[in-house]
């Protein structure tokens, strides 16, 4: 049986004040239940969140990691500077990274190893655009995103590393796929990985992510496929992630 995981995803929003009183309130609304939970904070804000999060069960990660191990990187922030900070978990290939930022496949590929080296488990996001989906384009994008990956890392790799599935179009538009959509790519990639490994792709979690709220977590987590959210805006507010945690279980 897969865990549900509900992860948040804070993007560049927050201050020192709201790290403290959002994490706060999110342990305090937290019971003990069978999904798993996290939240993905600003680099800077790592050591407030970290301190707040000590001996609950509330669990860290990064937006992002280096590709490089150390060195003369300029702004970059390395996966053992994020191990001293407890992170869980590190978000590579988000959208926004691959869009504004020119985090090509390759790049992602080596953020994802250099998580894994410490430990870190990636959550290695794909995706496609809306132009891509209309152009019948969305399982080969996926296709060539996970390709990059799986170049660099082998199937092994995806032993300890979550997979969020974010069509584009869904991100901050207000937009979900529907539950059958999200589940039609889930269900895609999960068969992909099958072809190599089934008990990888079984134990495999591949979070949706685009839009999610208190409202559609339900459906879209009963899909067979769906392990749980990537939430972006809806996480920025403890009762509406509480809520979303909630339907996880
Ligand atoms: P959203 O963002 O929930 O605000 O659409 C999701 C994400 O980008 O991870």
């Amino acid at each position: 049986m897969r865990r549900k995981l509900v992860v948040g995803n804070w993007k560049m929003n927050g201050s020192k004040e709201m790290t403290a009183s959002l994490c706060k309130s999110i342990i305090s609304g937290l019971t003990q239940t069978g999904a798993d939970i996290a939240v993905c904070v600003p680099y800077v804000y790592l050591s407030d969140a970290a301190n707040a999060l000590k001996g609950t069960h509330l669990q860290l990660g990064s937006q992002n990691v280096a590709d490089q191990t150390s060195g003369a990187y300029t702004g970059e922030i390395s996966a053992a500077m994020l191990k001293e900070f407890d992170c869980t978990y590190a978000i590579v290939g988000h959208s926004e990274r691959r869009s504004y930022y020119g985090d090509s496949n390759e790049s992602v590929a080596a953020r994802f190893c250099q998580a894994q080296k410490q430990d870190i488990l990636p959550i290695l996001c794909v995706g496609e655009t809306l132009e891509q989906r209309e152009n019948d384009q969305t399982f080969s994008v996926i296709d060539e995103q996970l390709d990059a990956v799986l170049a660099a890392a082998g199937i092994e790799a995806f032993k300890s590393a979550v997979i969020a599935y974010e069509p584009v179009w869904a991100i901050g538009t207000g937009k979900t796929a529907s539950d059958e959509q999200a589940q039609e790519v889930h269900k895609y990639i999960r068969e992909r990985f099958a072809k190599q490994n089934p008990e990888i792709a079984s134990q495999l979690q591949i979070l949706y992510g685009g839009s999610v709220k208190a409202d559609n977590a339900k459906g879209l987590f009963a899909m067979a496929d769906i392990d749980g959210g990537l939430i972006g805006g809806a996480s920025l507010d403890a009762e509406g992630f509480l809520k979303i945690y909630q339907a996880a279980n």
